[in-house]
């Protein structure tokens, strides 16, 4: 199966579902889709079809189109919950149009999930299920900011729900999309949510060694809402307190964190945790018989781990 042109049939898909009469929502869709974006949840679910011996693209498109609009949705919401004004190298759509339309925009894109996702029966529950996992993990990280015990026990709980829980949804419904066993479809959803865990753990580490530019989004913001894989290791938070474990405070309190994590060993811990998360989702890949979508989903776990963005 040619995976760059079923990726091209999930772009037509997208903004064929999202062409509401309702000029701010096909316009804020359209402004959130045309900006790109890595495509990485339906390019694993595609490869895992393929790589499961699945090659009806057709049938095999909408669900990968209606993952990615879950992950769209999830970081439109995200941009309101986090004051992101800049994504994927724009304006955030909350920036745009403000947090009332952006709200409705994110709702409009999860519900036109159901309309991509009719056809395919019990696959709705596996997706559902990361959904609902999903906004589960937002609202975990949310409580444990506020209530101050963002654990490393506590991030990896969050962090398997909001990232790695449809990770392993689009692994798991790229193999049962293939009519795969349902010991394989669990491998491909196990490979899924270790590439997530990975992938996720990366992220925190961009958010403080990378910049806005080269990420697309507003980078730093992590450490600066008390979250984050810096936070659950180093146990630092932007608080008067945690200032005061700092050597030499410079006058802003953030970056004297922010510098602190550096010189600690985070981001070391972090780099070895998402190497063995890779390792450990490859050897899932066991199960399947040799291919060169099998190759590439092995290239992709790695790829996250090294990507600059
Ligand atoms: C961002 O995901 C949200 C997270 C779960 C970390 P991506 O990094 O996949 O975002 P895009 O789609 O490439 O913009
Ligand atoms: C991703 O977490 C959570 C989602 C499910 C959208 P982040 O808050 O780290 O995502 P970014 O960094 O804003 O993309
Ligand atoms: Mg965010
Ligand atoms: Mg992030």
């Amino acid at each position: 199966m040619n995976i760059q042109v079923a990726m091209e049939a999930v772009e037509k898909r997208m903004f064929e579902v999202v062409n509401s009469d309702i000029a701010v929502l096909r316009d804020a869709s359209r402004h959130i889709l045309e900006a790109g974006g890595k495509r990485v949840r339906p390019r694993l679910l595609l490869l895992a079809y393929a790589a499961c011996g699945g090659t009806d693209i057709p049938y095999s498109v909408p669900v990968a189109a209606a993952v990615e609009l879950v992950h769209t949705a999830s970081v439109v919401h995200d941009d309101i919950n986090d004051h992101g004004v800049v994504r994927r190298g724009r304006p955030s759509v909350n920036a745009i149009w403000g947090r009332t339309f952006a709200l409705l925009a994110g709702d409009y894109l999860f519900t036109k999930v159901y309309e991509l996702m009719a056809p395919y029966r019990d696959m709705n529950v596996i997706l559902a299920e990361a959904t609902v996992a999903l906004v589960e993990g937002e609202t975990l990280q949310a409580s444990a900011v506020k209530e101050n015990n963002f654990s490393r026990q506590v991030y990896y709980d969050i962090i398997s729900r909001k990232t790695a829980a449809l990770f392993k949804s689009a692994g798991k419904l790229g193999a049962k999309l293939a009519g795969a066993t349902d010991d394989v479809a669990d491998a491909l959803g196990e490979f899924g949510f270790y590439v997530g865990l990975a992938f996720q753990i990366i992220d925190d580490v961009l958010d403080l060694t990378a910049d806005t530019d080269t990420l697309g989004k507003t980078a730093g913001i992590d450490i600066a809402q008390g979250r984050g894989f810096a936070v659950a290791y180093a146990g630092n938070r932007p608080t008067a307190a945690g200032v005061a474990l700092v050597d030499e405070a410079p006058a802003d309190p953030m970056t004297a964190i922010r510098e602190k994590v550096l010189r600690g060993n985070a981001v070391e811990e972090a780099y070895q945790q998402a190497e063995h998360f890779a390792a450990l989702a490859v050897t899932g890949l066991n199960v399947l018989p040799e291919s060169p979508e099998k190759d590439a989903l092995a290239d992709l776990a790695y790829a996250m781990v090294r990507r600059d963005h």
